[in-house]
């Protein structure tokens, strides 16, 4: 293992004012995010999608790294740069999600375990020399009546801690991703109890894989109210609690830990990470790696006219423009003021 290669990589996504672009949607979610704008889902149109993204100008202010998925990976600008070419020449490091996603976990219904162990050292190797220099896997945590059970959390985090290992020894810095669901009326304080139980569950695993706790970094789910809770916490108190479930379960010697934005809205993701800075200074640093909240402006432009270059134009606006916002996040100099001058929304 390399661990300095580890710990520079790992420094370097967060470094200050910058997170990471999550556009690693595998075929089935992205298939998904298109029908829902009217936008037909072949190879070609998610590869112009990811396009419209990767070459907007000026977006390395910011993103410090960007997610792949294993077909974006392989596919290449208008002007046939590969994709991860095109990032590193921009100084952004690529990534790749390499689980294959979330399966029912056998005799536990309404819980997942996430699957992609098999082969995963030589995906590795293949992906770091296409490039790649950090990884994301996804484990999926529900919250409902008796869940979620420990032997859900103990299997997701043997997993995750299983891929991280593997990705070091390969080079790659791992990003484990313990997402706790925001579906259901549950308030913040069950959130806060199982998010604690999912990330002590995880560190201990990553403590007895002998995991380098320098070289990766932690994607976690903010402590939040259930989507359909009657009484949603405000932007203080999500922050506040989700500062305090990472002080009380996550080490100092992690480098950076990066959100996921979960289905908030984009302005509620930039408004709960910025909160988390004010409460600093933090042992890590605190910044994001998000899809939805990032993209969604940027796919509502482009899926208006996919081969129109006004609308790219828009497009790549709108992804500048929550680039900058959740960077300014990430110092904690984010505000209204600045979101209605980038984006015209009060
Ligand atoms: P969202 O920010 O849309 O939740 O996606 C982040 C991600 O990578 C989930 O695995």
């Amino acid at each position: 293992m390399n661990r300095n290669e580890l710990r520079q990589n790992a420094a370097a996504l967060v470094a200050d004012g910058k997170g990471i672009l999550a556009a690693d949607e595998s075929t089935g979610t992205c298939t998904k995010r298109f029908v829902a704008k009217g936008v037909e889902s072949t190879p070609e149109n998610r590869r112009n999608y990811r396009n419209v993204l990767f070459t907007t100008e000026g977006m390395e202010e910011f993103i410090s790294g960007v997610i792949l998925y294993d077909e974006t990976i392989r596919q290449a600008s208008d002007e046939g740069t590969p994709f991860p070419q095109l990032l590193a020449a921009k100084g952004v490091l690529p990534g790749i999600k390499v689980d294959t996603g979330a399966k029912d976990l056998a005799l536990h219904p309404g819980e997942k375990v996430t699957e992609g162990l098999d082969g995963l050292r030589e995906r590795c190797e293949e992906y770091y020399a296409l490039g790649a220099r950090f990884a994301k896997w996804r484990a999926v945590i529900a919250i409902g009546e008796g869940l979620p059970s420990t032997y859900c959390l103990e299997a997701n985090a043997h997993a995750l801690a299983r891929y991280a290992a593997i990705c070091q020894e390969n080079g790659l810095v791992p990003i484990v991703e313990p997402e706790v669901l925001m579906d259901g009326d549950h308030d913040i304080a069950r959130s806060y109890e199982v998010t604690a139980r999912a990330q002590q569950t995880l560190f201990r695993a990553l403590f007895d894989h002998g995991c380098f706790l320098e070289g990766l970094l932690l994607k976690p789910s903010m402590v939040i109210s259930g989507k359909n809770c009657a009484q949603r916490a405000g932007v203080e108190e999500v922050a506040r609690e989700t500062v305090r479930c990472l002080r009380n379960n996550v080490p100092a010697s992690v480098p950076g830990i990066v959100f996921l934005s979960g289905g908030q809205s984009p302005q509620e993701a930039s408004a709960h990470l910025d909160a988390m800075n004010r409460l600093g200074p933090h042992p890590w640093k605190l910044s994001f790696s998000y899809g939805r909240a990032l993209q969604e402006p940027a796919l509502d432009a482009w899926s208006k006219g996919i081969d129109d270059p006004k609308q790219k134009e828009l497009a790549q606006k709108a992804f500048y423009a929550r680039a900058k916002l959740n960077g300014a996040a990430a110092r904690g100099a984010y505000s209204a003021e600045l979101e209605k001058e980038l984006v015209g929304a009060s």
